[in-house]
């Protein structure tokens, strides 16, 4: 923090906003948010707190860079600006489109069981139409069709990384994309960070005492000078029970897929285990 009033009046001189150099780019409900606001305990990090959607929808990149730029929160010239919209990984046009804004940008992108993350998808959707008093179809019911799987469903193909990480490797190389893996998240905050810290080659300034872990919310929450801080209930909601055939099903036909990701990243993870 600046000790004098000069040094206020320096950093404020110094403050714009700025290009973000640091993308989360999915995927959806793999632990995006719970990245986001961990990665911005770090002095040298200023996120932009909503999700842009700048790269994936048209009616947004039509507005141009200047609009985009304007989303971004003021930082100062040795701060990395990081934004985080989970639609860009499964975007067919959001790669080019991050390209050519940036093609040297570094991407982060996290991800999780995909069977869990399916899960996951659904069961934030079901709690929206709930909210809103629309009516919902059964997991089963979407999954399934004539009791055969329906892979049309689109939180099943939001599933498929190999897929859409294939088109990202079109235009950015491995080194560039750093994967997070989001149960390790969940269980070991601090160690995923940890990883973060050094890919961006960052001071390691986040620590192990920034995480603690809450029985209330039943996931790590973050402490910084003092203040706790959770994320909101949105985050971390009880799943419904899914049936063991439909989970059979769904990890049958993931197995595929994950082994081609693994082989694509160079990293295997214990999904469908
Ligand atoms: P669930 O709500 O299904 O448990 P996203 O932010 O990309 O939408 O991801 C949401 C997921 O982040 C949550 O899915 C939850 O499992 C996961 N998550 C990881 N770390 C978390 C944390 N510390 N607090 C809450 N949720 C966390």
């Amino acid at each position: 923090a600046p000790t004098t009033e000069a040094a206020a009046n320096a950093m404020a001189a110094n403050s714009s906003r700025r290009m973000p150099r640091v993308i989360i780019i999915g995927v959806r409900k793999g632990g995006t948010r719970a990245l986001l606001e961990m990665l911005n305990l770090h002095p040298d990090i200023e996120v932009a707190r909503s999700e842009i959607h700048f790269f994936n929808l048209d009616e947004n990149y039509e507005r141009g860079f200047g609009w985009y730029l304007a989303q971004m929160p003021l930082s100062l010239p040795y701060q990395l600006t990081v934004e985080k919209t989970p639609g860009y990984f499964a975007s067919p046009k959001a790669p080019a489109r991050i390209y050519d804004m940036n093609s040297s940008i570094r991407l982060l992108l996290i991800v999780r069981d995909p069977a869990e993350r399916l899960i996951s998808d659904y069961t934030q959707v079901l709690y929206n139409r709930k909210e809103r008093r629309k009516p919902f179809q059964s997991l089963e019911q979407l999954v399934l069709r004539k009791g055969k799987l329906n892979t049309n469903y689109k939180a099943i193909q939001r599933s498929l990384y190999d897929v859409h990480l294939t088109n990202w490797l079109r235009f950015f190389s491995l080194g560039q994309i750093h994967i997070v893996d989001g149960d390790v998240l969940i269980q070991d905050p601090f160690s995923e960070v940890e990883k973060v810290e050094r890919f961006l080659k960052l001071r390691p300034r986040i620590l192990r005492s920034n995480f603690y872990f809450n029985q209330t919310k039943g996931f790590y929450c973050l402490n910084t000078e003092g203040r706790e801080k959770c994320l909101d209930e949105s985050k971390g909601r009880p799943h419904p029970a899914v049936n063991r055939s439909i989970l059979r099903k769904l990890c049958d036909y993931f197995s595929e897929h994950n082994e081609r990701f693994y082989k694509m990243v160079g990293r295997t993870f214990s999904w469908c285990g």
